[in-house]
């Protein structure tokens, strides 16, 4: 079934997309003929099977990814109909608080659809567990875009049609800021049974699901026998889970005005255009290097990430409870949250880039959630280095920079611009361009609609 996979469809394994069975097969079909003509039709397919009208995302999926429902020898219309009962189940479950062990929290209450799937509130991490007080050690990301990161290497290639094959962009890929995992499924799993988030157990989530008004959508969906244990109806939530997240009218819509821009339907304002050359200009911010802003030679829309895992020594969040250990580090792709790099001194400190799409609706940046504004996050790039006393804690007149990082990882530090700076020096942007910058990451929030601004971004609901 899988057939010979060119590098380039074995290395973009995305975010499995159950819905794009039909388009697994025409896509795998396309990897093999090398076809591109074929992968956009699949994509097509891939969009129109969740209901969405457009979307220009690739759609790589792996042949694991198949719905249990949706096995082989059914017809389009049947695997249509199939990825269309998982979504809606999906979405249930996303808003279903009974899932966790405090019957409180629900993947919605950390991942709210106002605001790209990012907390409502400005907690740098959000509350969970049994008494609903324990705290995590990171902020929670959005989850939208989150289609075309790719499976976690350490090594990666860009793919021919991206990229120089001959370069080596390093770690890249993966789920969390971490890249622990490859596949909604698993990384579901995570916040359902971790006990500071929602603290659960494959049988209370089964128990929950049985009691719930979707429980026969659930059987109708899944199958009889998915109520036979415990093991396959969670097994089935996380598949229900995945399914929701890979609706593309609601997490890759592409409606920002910066792709209405990049579609020639729309024009960005002086200071959105100074914020976009500033951005992308080599010599200055030079943010699309990681967090890239044009297209992809294809014709793909710009994700705003490499999905590369970097370090860029972002500083100790003292208000995290976790952090009151003077010992205890977060320290990325080394650990400890991600166990199988531990030990690897080169991933230390690493975390990967995440979208900057909708990122003017998040209330708190960074892995750690430290900073509150984009303003905040635009100037630690632009004085980090030329002021860093200023982001630093400061002890006995020296500054103690890099402080959640241990010295021994620094050599992992980014040091290209705007990291090639010193003390002293000019800082990359003046306040003006900072003001810039933050005017063009305001133009990534989807539901852009010409002349009236921001449509209603409810997606969800
Ligand atoms: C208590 C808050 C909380 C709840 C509840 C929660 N999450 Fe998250 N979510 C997070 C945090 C924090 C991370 C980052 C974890 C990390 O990097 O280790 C995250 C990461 C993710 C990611 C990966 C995003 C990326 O950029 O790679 C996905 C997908 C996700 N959550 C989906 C879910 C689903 C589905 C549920 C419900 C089953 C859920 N989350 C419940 C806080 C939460
Ligand atoms: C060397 C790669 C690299 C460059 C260059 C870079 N970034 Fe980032 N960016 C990252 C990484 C990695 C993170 C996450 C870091 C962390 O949390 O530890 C990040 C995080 C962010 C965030 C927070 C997003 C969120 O969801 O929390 C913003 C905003 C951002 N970058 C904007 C910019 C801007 C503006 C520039 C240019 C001035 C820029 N970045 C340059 C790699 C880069």
């Amino acid at each position: 079934m899988a057939g010979v996979e060119t590098p380039r469809c074995a290395r973009r394994v995305r975010l499995a997309a159950a819905f794009a069975l039909t388009a697994m097969t025409m896509s795998l079909a396309a990897c093999d003929a090398g076809a591109p003509g074929t992968a956009a039709a699949a994509s097509e397919a891939a969009s129109a099977a969740a209901g969405a009208a457009h979307s220009s995302a690739p759609a790589a999926v792996t042949a694991s990814a198949a719905p249990a429902a949706a096995q082989a020898g059914q017809t389009r219309a049947q695997v249509y109909e199939s990825v269309r009962q998982m979504t809606a189940l999906g979405k249930q479950l996303f808003f279903d608080a009974s899932l966790s062990g405090s019957g409180k929290l629900a993947c919605a209450s950390c991942h709210s659809p106002e605001h790209a799937f990012s907390p409502a509130n400005v907690l740098s991490v959000q509350l969970g567990g049994s008494d609903m007080h324990r705290t995590g050690l990171r902020a929670a990301p959005t989850l939208k875009y989150l289609q075309s990161v790719p499976a976690f290497a350490e090594h990666y290639h860009e793919s021919d049609d991206e990229g120089d094959e001959s370069v080596d962009a390093g770690p890249t890929g993966g789920l969390t800021w971490d890249g622990r995992v490859d596949r909604g499924a698993d990384q579901a799993r995570i916040p359902l049974l971790s006990s500071f988030e929602m603290g659960s157990t494959p049988a209370r989530v089964a128990a929950a699901v049985k009691a719930a008004p979707y429980a026969d959508a659930f059987r109708a969906a899944f199958g009889e026998h998915v109520f036979d244990s415990d093991d396959a109806t969670f097994k089935a939530v996380l598949q229900a889970l995945e399914t929701f997240e890979q609706t593309p009218e609601i997490f890759y819509p592409y409606t920002s005005k910066y792709d209405a821009y990049l579609a020639g339907n729309a024009q960005l304002t002086q200071a959105e255009l100074r914020g976009l050359q500033l951005f992308n200009d080599e010599q200055k911010g030079n943010c699309a290097s990681c967090h890239i802003s044009q297209r992809t030679r294809d014709g793909a829309p710009p994700q705003f990430s490499d999905f590369g895992l970097i370090a860029i020594g972002v500083p100790r969040n003292r208000a995290l409870p976790v952090n009151r250990d003077p010992h205890f580090y977060d320290l990325g792709a080394c650990g400890p949250e991600r166990t199988d790099l531990k030990g690897r001194a080169e991933f230390c400190g690493i975390f990967r880039t995440p979208t900057l799409r909708n990122v003017a609706l998040k209330k708190s940046f960074f892995h750690n959630g430290i900073y509150h504004s984009l303003d905040q996050v635009v100037r630690f790039y632009a004085e980090r280095d030329t002021n860093p006393g200023k982001f630093y804690p400061v002890s006995k007149g020296k500054v103690q920079k890099f402080d959640d990082l241990p010295q021994k990882y620094w050599a992992n530090l980014n040091t290209d611009p705007p990291f090639d700076r010193k003390p002293g020096d000019k800082p990359v942007f003046d306040e003006a361009e900072i003001k810039d910058v933050v005017a063009f990451l305001n133009t990534l929030t989807d539901g852009y609609k010409a002349g009236g601004g921001l449509a209603n971004v409810a997606a969800a609901k």
